[in-house]
C-alpha cells in the first residue's frame, strides 16, 4: 500500500513538473479539462499525505455548510467593499449576510447593537491592524504620535508587531506574570513605569484571549479595574481573541467584553475554530471610533472604514450560513469535545512523562507543552514532522525571572481523534526506550 502511495505521489509530481513548473507564463494554456484532472490528482495526493492529526497546526477542515455556501455563490464572485454593518438600506444578499453575521456576534458578546458595529476581515492580523490604527488616531487628539507606544509581551502575536510597524508606533516590552503566562495588573504597572521612563505618555494595549502558544488569557477584567483607579494612565485597549473569541462566549454565557469601557474593539477568527474557510475573521468595535479612519469613496454609495479595499463577499455568506446552521448549541458541543480531548492528552502525557510542564487555561483548546524529560526539551524530529509539531528555544521574560524554554503548541480542534493522542504518546515513549 505504501509503495502504491509513493508511486502515485511521484506520478503527480512529475506531471506537475512537466506542466506547470517551467517558470514561464505559458503562451497557450493546457485547457480546462487537463487542468481539472491535474487539480484532482493534487487533491488525492494531499489526502494521501495527511495521515496523522497535526497537533501544532491551527488548521481545521471547512464545515460542510460553509463549503456548500462557497460552491453555490462563488461563481458570482461578490465584492464587499465598504462597511455594511450599520446600514439599513440598499442591502444585497452578501451585504445582508455580513450585517447579520456581525450582529449575531454582537449579540453573542451581549454588546449594544446601536453603538457597536464591525466587519468581516481576512483574519486577526487585519483586525489587529485595524485596532492599532483606530487606537493611534483616537489618541492622536491628546498626544503627538512620538509620545504613544504599544505595550507587548513575549507571547503577543507577531501580527501586532507588524501592525505597530505599519502604523509607525514604537513598541515597549512588558513582562508576563509567571503564574498565568499572561498580563495582569501587576505586570501592566511595571510595563507602564518602564514606558514612562522611556518618555511615553499614552499607551496602546492589546489584551490577548487565547495566546497562540499557550491558550492562556490576559486578566482583562482585573486590568480594566486597575485602570479605573488610575485616571492618570492614558490608554487605549482592545482584545485579540483570534481563537478564544470563538470558544469563551459559548462556554461562559456572561462573557461581556464590551461592558468594559476600556475595551474599544474585539478581534476574532472563524477560520481557526469555527468551520469557516479562509479568509474569515471579524472585528467588532464601538461605532464612535469609525470617524477616526472613515474615508469617502467616490465610486460606491458607501464610505469605507476598513483596512482593505475589495473584500470577498463569500466570507460573509459562508459565516452567516455557519451561524444559521450550527447555532450556539452545536458550537458548545464541539468545544466540549475539544476540551475533553485536551484533558485526555494532558493526563496521558503526564502519566508517560511526569516532568512535563503544561501551560494552558481551563477554557482553552490550546496548550503549551515543555518536555523536560527530553534533552534540551526537544522531541525527535521525526515525531515533530509526523504530528505537525515545531518549537524553538526562547527566553521568556516573566516578572520575577527570565526562563529559556522550548514550548510546543498543541491545538485540540474538533477533528482531533483520541487514537492520534494515543499514537503520539506511543511514539514519544518508544523514542525514550
Ligand atoms: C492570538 C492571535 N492573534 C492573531 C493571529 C493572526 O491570525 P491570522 O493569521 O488569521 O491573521 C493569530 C494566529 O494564530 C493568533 O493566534
Amino acid at each position: 500500500m505504501l509503495g502504491l502511495k509513493k508511486l502515485f505521489h511521484s506520478a503527480v509530481h512529475s506531471a506537475l513538473w512537466r506542466n506547470t513548473q517551467k517558470n514561464v507564463f505559458p503562451e497557450k494554456g493546457i485547457g480546462l479539462y487537463p487542468t481539472k484532472a491535474l487539480l484532482r490528482l493534487l487533491s488525492f495526493d494531499i489526502a494521501l499525505q495527511s495521515q496523522h492529526y497535526q497537533f501544532g497546526k491551527l488548521i481545521a477542515p471547512s464545515d460542510d455548510v460553509a463549503a456548500f455556501a462557497w460552491n453555490v455563490f462563488l461563481k458570482q464572485n461578490p465584492n464587499q467593499m465598504g462597511n455594511w454593518s450599520q446600514k439599513s438600506s440598499s442591502f444585497d444578499v452578501f451585504q445582508k449576510a455580513e450585517h447579520n453575521a456581525v450582529h449575531a456576534f454582537i449579540s453573542l458578546l451581549h454588546g449594544n447593537h446601536s453603538s457597536t458595529e464591525g466587519y468581516i476581515t481576512s483574519g486577526a492580523t487585519e483586525g489587529n491592524i485595524f485596532s492599532l490604527w483606530t487606537g493611534r488616531e483616537y489618541l492622536r487628539h491628546a498626544y503627538p504620535k512620538e509620545r504613544v507606544c504599544v505595550l507587548l509581551s513575549d507571547l503577543t502575536h507577531y501580527s501586532i508587531q507588524k501592525a505597530a510597524d505599519i502604523t509607525g508606533i514604537p513598541v515597549v516590552q512588558i513582562p508576563l506574570s509567571s503564574s498565568g503566562w499572561s498580563l495582569d495588573p501587576q505586570v501592566l504597572h511595571v510595563g507602564i513605569r518602564r514606558a514612562r521612563k522611556a518618555g511615553y505618555g499614552a499607551f496602546l494595549l492589546p489584551f490577548t484571549l487565547g495566546y497562540t502558544l499557550t491558550g492562556t488569557n490576559d486578566d482583562h477584567k482585573g486590568i480594566c479595574h486597575y485602570l479605573s483607579e488610575r485616571p492618570d494612565i492614558h490608554i487605549y485597549c482592545w482584545i485579540d481573541a483570534a481563537l478564544n473569541g470563538m470558544t469563551l462566549p459559548f462556554i461562559n454565557s456572561s462573557f461581556r467584553p464590551f461592558k468594559n469601557p476600556y475595551v474599544h474593539s474585539f478581534v476574532v477568527d472563524a477560520h481557526k475554530f469555527g468551520g469557516a474557510p479562509y479568509p474569515s475573521g471579524l472585528v467588532l468595535y464601538r461605532s464612535s471610533l469609525k470617524k477616526h479612519i472613515e474615508r469617502f469613496v467616490p465610486y460606491i454609495p458607501q464610505t469605507d472604514s476598513t483596512v482593505l479595499g475589495s473584500r470577498p463577499g463569500m466570507s460573509a455568506i459562508a459565516l452567516w450560513a455557519l451561524i444559521l446552521s450550527k447555532g450556539r448549541r452545536e458550537y458548545q458541543k464541539q468545544i466540549a469535545v475539544c476540551l475533553a480531548q485536551k484533558r485526555y492528552f494532558i493526563e496521558k502525557i503526564l502519566c508517560c512523562f511526569p516532568k512535563t510542564e503544561i501551560v494552558t487555561d481551563n477554557d482553552s483548546i490550546t496548550c503549551g507543552v515543555i518536555f523536560h524529560s527530553f534533552p534540551q526539551q526537544k522531541i525527535p524530529v521525526l515525531i515533530e514532522r509526523t504530528f505537525g509539531l515545531w518549537a524553538i528555544s526562547q527566553t521568556y521574560h516573566f516578572i520575577e525571572k527570565n526562563r529559556k524554554l522550548r514550548v510546543y503548541k498543541f491545538h485540540f480542534l474538533p477533528h482531533c481523534p483520541k487514537q492520534e493522542i494515543d499514537a503520539l504518546c506511543a511514539h514519544l515513549v518508544s523514542s525514550r526506550n
